[in-house]
Order: structure tokens, then sequence, then C-alpha cells
């Protein structure tokens, strides 16, 4: 399906160099980043080449109305995927990290390609990584989530054909079915999350999602209100 597929021993970032290029689909892989990006601004730790770097350029005929939810939807293939290899017990944090045990193992960083309509998916997937430097938060890889080590490359496969025929089925897809879908994934919902609203600190219990892909949360006030700002805190 994928037409152009360039692996790097090294590379800045997957997304900068599918940004750099013209064509899509385009696909990008490296075995080691010397400059991953996170979303935030933040660094994402690409030191270990046991792990997945990949980015996508794509280019939809029509934006979909729902884009919005292509984040979510992301999140949603990548851990559909990793159910299909035999892991359980994951899930994915609004809007788009993949977690285990409440400790982190993949994200998406979605931005817009500065050369035209294009859009830049990229995913961070710990695989193999047994230690990491660069991380502050709680992490873990897809083969402690599953106990045993995972081939890459066959990961990776199952991953491309995934995600390119969900790029393919994405226009197409009804909101009050994807939500379904996202409330199978969703880990957040009936936790007690916080969130900043300016500087003002904010708490509530997550109730999905709304039809733009906003947090639905419902507040102390007993009001429910759409959030579009990190969570900052999560009472697991
Ligand atoms: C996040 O959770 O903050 C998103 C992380 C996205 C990391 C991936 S790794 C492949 C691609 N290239 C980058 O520089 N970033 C993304």
């Amino acid at each position: 399906p994928w037409a152009d597929i360039r692996v790097f021993d090294t590379v800045d970032s997957t997304s900068n160099w599918v940004k750099s290029q013209q064509q899509s689909p385009l696909v990008c892989l490296a075995d080691q980043q010397t400059a991953g990006r996170g979303r935030h601004g933040q660094l994402w730790d690409s030191s270990s080449d046991e792990n997945i770097y990949l980015s996508f350029g794509w280019e939809f005929d029509e934006p979909p109305a729902h884009l919005g939810l292509l984040g979510l939807w992301i999140g949603v293939v990548v851990a559909e995927v990793l159910e299909k290899q035999g892991m359980q017990g994951h899930g994915v944090k609004w809007p788009n990290d993949i977690y285990w045990q409440q400790q982190k193992m993949g994200g998406i960083l979605i931005e817009a390609s500065n050369l035209s309509s294009r859009l830049v998916v990229g995913i961070g997937l710990n695989v193999n990584m047994a230690e990491a430097s660069d991380i502050d938060q709680p992490w873990t890889s897809v083969s402690e989530a599953m106990g045993r080590s995972v081939d890459r490359e066959q990961l990776l496969i199952a991953l491309l054909d995934a995600l390119f025929t969900s790029m393919v089925e994405f226009p197409h897809v009804a909101v009050k079915e994807f939500k379904h879908r996202w409330n199978l994934w969703d880990i957040v919902r009936g936790q007690q999350v916080t969130f900043f609203e300016g500087d003002e600190q904010v708490s509530g219990i997550p109730s999905g999602i709304d039809d733009s892909g906003h947090l639905l949360v419902k507040l102390e006030s007993g009001a429910i209100n759409a959030f579009n700002t990190s969570i900052r805190k999560v009472r697991w």
C-alpha cells in the first residue's frame, strides 16, 4: 500500500524529513533520531535503536469535517494493532498517548506540513528499549507490556499496514461510531484529572469526547465542559 518508504539509520527527526519532501503518501522510518520531537515542543528520547520512530505524510483529497479526530483515531489504530499482537491491558490516554499500566509506551504528533495542505503524522513507540535517560515521566515498552522481546520489523509492518488502511478509511468514518470505538480504549474516563485554564487549576472526571475530539470533563460544579488543553495530572 505505501509506495514510498524511506529508512534511515539516523535522522534528526522522521517528521522533519517528511516535511522536507514534496510527495505524499510518504513514510519515513529511522533506527534513531538525534532531535526527536514530542508534543508541546518536548524532546522525544530517540537514542535506543530498539524502538519505532515512524512518520508519514498524507494529503486528503478533501479534508474531512472531523479532521480534529485524526489524532485520536491514530491512537486507536495503534492500540488495536498492539491488541492483535497479543498485548492486553493497554489503552489510549487522551488525546493520543499509548499507555500500559499508567506508564507511557508511545505518543503521536500530528503537524501540518509547511509545504502544502499535507499532514505529517509522527508515531514514537517504545518497543524493546530497556533504559532511557531523557524521559521525565513513568514509561514502559511494548516488550515490557508483553513480557517478551518483540520483533520490531514485524510490528512495524503490521503498524504500517493498519495505518494505511485506516487513513483511507478515516474520511468515511461516522463520528458516532468512532466515539464508541474510542470509549473501548479511553483510560482516563472516570479518573480524576487536573487541567490548567490560564492560571486556574480545574479538576474533574472525564466522560468521553465530543464530536471535535475534545475531552468532556464533569467538573465539581456538576457542569460538563469540553477541554482541549493537555491534562496536567491524572489521579489513577
Ligand atoms: C508525544 O507523545 O509527545 C508525541 C511523540 C511523537 C514522537 C515521534 S517519533 C517519530 C516522529 N518524529 C519525531 O520527531 N517525533 C515523532
